[in-house]
């Protein structure tokens, strides 16, 4: 079996349900603290916090597991900087436990859900996995320093990890069974979708002065059944020998704040009010990542790789997941 944690939340349950499709059998383990009980389709499923290493051990004693999927995290940057001790414990510390707990039972092989936030500022663009790693925020460097441990305990365990570094996960399932749904929300393409149902009054562009071709931010948006898909990839390559190796996950095309918002109007049909406003702090200019070594020792090609596509399925689960407002 496959242990999924953080298997309620939004990548997390994607990932589940490809893994499922693909054959596996999966626990999924999650606290809840920002899990989604319907998103709860598929495996079974254990209420345990990562912090609680003697409920970790149970559920290690329960299922046969073979290799864990590590998604469970926090992950909102700005809320890293100001309770940094939140990050470190739930993102760092609890993955210590879970690493330990996975020594204890000798089970070798684990794919670790890091990010782009671990290069921090881009020296240069496309970024590509030995771009220098400077994360600038808590958040950041708590996924840097897990991916520090998982190298050292490669070498002294004889673990063997894939460190996936996402860009910016974005859409939803196509069949809507699992989609997006912080609480609070942040994300720019879920905020342009409430502001086109009517549940926010606009979409407040964060920053218009930017070094880029319209001003606004640019980002690398990767559909979230693409990053699954990656994972299932992943997993097969430790299955199958493959040494402990690092991956960009992106498309490789940047798409600025504006073009998004333009984007989302063609396909929602709606207006959208944007509202210029001052920047964000902590936003670098322009993240794009180059996945050519996922695509080529991988062969992980994405699927729903043009931006249409990755607002639509995110519209298409927005609708429904807000059925009873619109
Ligand atoms: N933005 C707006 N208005 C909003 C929300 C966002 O203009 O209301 C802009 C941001 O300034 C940014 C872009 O839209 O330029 C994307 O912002 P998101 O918050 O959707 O995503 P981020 O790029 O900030 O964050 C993503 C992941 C993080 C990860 C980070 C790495 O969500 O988990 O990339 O920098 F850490």
């Amino acid at each position: 079996m496959i242990l999924v944690t953080g298997g309620a939340g939004y990548i997390g349950s994607h990932a589940n349900k490809e893994l499922t499709l693909a054959g596996y059998e999966t626990v999924v383990l999650d606290n809840m603290s920002y899990g989604h009980e319907d998103f709860l389709k598929w495996g079974v499923y254990e209420n345990v916090d990562l912090g609680d290493l003697d409920s970790l051990r149970k559920v290690f004693q329960k299922y046969k597991i073979e290799a864990v999927m590590h998604f469970a995290a926090f992950t909102y940057v700005g809320e890293s900087v100001e309770d940094p001790q939140k990050y470190y414990l739930n993102n760092l510390k609890n993955t210590l436990n879970l690493l330990q707990v996975m020594n204890e039972f000798k089970i070798k092989k684990i794919i670790f859900s890091s990010t782009c936030a671990t290069y921090g500022n881009p020296q240069e663009i496309p970024i590509t996995e030995t771009h220098p790693q400077d994360p600038i925020s808590p958040y950041g460097k708590a996924k840097l320093m897990v991916e520090q441990v998982l190298s050292d305990y490669s070498i002294a365990y004889g673990l063997r990890y894939v460190s996936l570094r996402y860009f910016n996960a974005a859409g939803a399932d196509p069949d809507g069974d699992v989609g997006e749904r912080h609480n609070p929300e942040t994300h720019l393409i879920p905020l342009i979708l409430d502001a086109a149902a009517g549940k926010r009054e606009d979409i407040k562009i964060f920053g218009t002065d930017y070094t880029t071709h319209d001003g606004t931010c640019i980002r690398d948006y990767i559909h979230v059944t693409d990053l699954a898909d990656a994972h299932i990839k992943a997993l097969k390559y430790l299955e199958n020998g493959g040494k402990s190796e690092v991956f960009n996950l992106g498309n490789g095309n940047g798409f600025s704040v504006k073009q998004v918002i333009e984007e989302a109007r063609k396909v929602t049909g709606k207006e959208i009010k944007s509202t210029e406003t001052d920047r964000r702090p902590g936003d670098p200019p322009v993240l794009v990542g180059s996945s050519k070594k996922a695509r080529e020792i991988l062969k992980w090609q994405p699927k729903y790789d043009n931006l249409t596509e990755i607002i639509s399925t995110a519209w298409e689960w927005h609708k429904k997941d807000n059925a009873d407002m619109m």
